[in-house]
């Protein structure tokens, strides 16, 4: 397990950082930390009381616990977990429950005590729920607090469902759930919004802060920019993660993914000597450029020096030059002839001029990235007559809502009718769509 970078002194940086090369590394690596926090509590005569999170982000490290207790001897009986978390109203059988996902991933597999699982319930009456909170935090201060808890982030900086506007003295309560948080789990309710409920029951922000030692994790290039905001922004109740400043034991584990927008990783020559090479002389000019709100042609030495590039200039001469240089290189990337032009000199452009007519095979993760991200270049290799395919890599149907579905072939019904238009396939197609939509689980 390679921790690759841990750059705890960086001043932009108000939160430690750790960055692995994938999420699995990462997990084993809090997974074992978890693990040898639960062996020396044991041993020192106390049960080791976990604040545990749900989402997609922590189930690698609850496998590699899975894996530790089953190979490696690891036991739960002196582990107290409670979680952050749940949705409400919430059955706790319910396919998208948290209770469900956490024996799930965890419980049903490890020899944790069932006494010693506390998850928030989403069953209670609306006028239960006070008193419910009340208790549960004081679950919590009776066996001494939080040893170590684990956290997600939410793309708009929650922790827990504690949404934009949470204070940092916020206590366990019922939540309203912001809409992009009930986008995001729209997936996990068949793609149906109105299904994702619009509250839940979470932790605080306070009893999260109380906690002995906090993990936050995050993978993928989705998190990078909450991930950012909240290690080098300011505290900032409107992205709660940004709290986690707060605590002097917290700290981060991330993906590559996940920390691309940090400053160290995205300008590491604001940080140290780099070897200048030319990808980073383009990632530094195009960034400069970006930061500066200027064309890169018209980037001066001044705009260099004054963004922390003054080593770059003294290598390689003048902005003008290196302006140019990277300009032609970009430009060198851009044709209208995408497959190549033919009988031209196409050294320095993107793709071979020979042979003249290609066979290109478009990538498209979901159907419409080809249109969306890339319809002209699309259209183009048709027009000059390469041999294009599509290899469409998911079917997109989460993607679209039900009810969308529902209302397009409902316009189609309408419009048939409307003009005559022989419609017994399109009902058939509708009544078919409606029923199962109405049935699947
Ligand atoms: C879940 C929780 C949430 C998630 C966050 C990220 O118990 O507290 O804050 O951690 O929404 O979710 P994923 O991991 O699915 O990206």
């Amino acid at each position: 397990m390679e921790e690759i970078r841990s750059k705890k002194k960086i001043v932009h940086e108000k939160i430690p950082v750790k960055v692995y090369n994938d999420s699995e590394e990462a997990s084993k690596a809090v997974a074992h930390e978890i693990a040898l926090l639960i062996k020396r509590k044991k041993t020192e005569g106390w049960a080791c009381v976990l604040g545990l999170a749900t989402g997609t982000t922590p189930k690698s490290v609850y496998k590699e616990l899975i894996r530790l207790h089953r190979e490696e001897g690891l036991s739960f009986q002196h582990v107290v977990s409670f979680n952050l978390d749940e949705y409400y109203p919430m059955q706790p059988d319910s396919l998208q429950s948290y209770v469900r996902f956490m024996y799930e991933q965890l419980f049903n597999h490890v020899d944790i005590p069932k006494e010693n699982i506390f998850i928030p319930d989403g069953t209670l009456l609306p006028e239960a729920v006070k008193k419910y909170c009340e208790a549960y935090e004081e679950k919590i201060d009776a066996l001494g607090g939080i040893d170590f808890q684990l956290l997600g982030i939410g793309g708009n900086g929650h922790i827990g469902f504690n949404e934009p506007g949470s204070l940092a003295g916020s206590k366990m309560r019922l939540m309203m759930l912001d809409q992009s948080t009930r986008v995001s789990a729209a997936a996990e309710f068949g793609g149906q919004l109105s299904k994702v409920p619009r509250k839940a029951i979470t932790l605080g922000v306070e009893k999260i802060l109380q906690a002995k030692r906090i993990v936050l994790l995050a993978w993928g290039e989705k998190k990078a920019t909450a991930v950012k905001s909240a290690i080098e922004g300011h505290v900032d109740e409107n992205f709660p993660a940004s709290y986690l400043q707060l605590h002097d034991n917290a700290e981060f584990y991330l993906d590559e993914g996940a920390a691309l927008e940090l400053t160290h990783i995205k300008s590491p020559w604001l940080f140290e000597n780099v070897n200048w090479n030319m990808p980073l002389i383009k990632k530094a000019v195009t960034n400069l450029s970006l930061s500066v709100s200027k064309p890169i042609l018209k980037l001066t030495n001044k705009d260099y020096n004054d963004n922390g590039l003054s080593d770059l200039l003294a290598g390689y001469g003048d902005a003008y030059d290196i302006n140019i240089e990277v300009f032609n290189q970009l430009q060198h990337t851009i044709t209208g002839w995408p497959g190549g032009k033919p009988d031209a000199d196409d050294t320095l452009r993107p793709e071979r001029a020979k042979p003249e007519k290609k066979r290109c095979l478009i990538f498209s993760p979901h159907p419409d990235d080809d249109i969306i991200s890339m319809g002209g270049t699309f259209q183009r290799l048709v027009d000059q007559g390469h041999d294009v395919h599509v290899a469409y890599q998911t079917s997109g149907n989460i993607a679209v809502a039900d009810d969308e579905a529902l209302r397009f072939i409902d316009f189609v019904v309408d419009f048939n009718n409307k003009f005559g238009i022989i419609n017994e396939e399109t009902i058939s197609i509708y009544n078919k769509a409606k029923a199962f939509l109405e049935n699947k689980r």
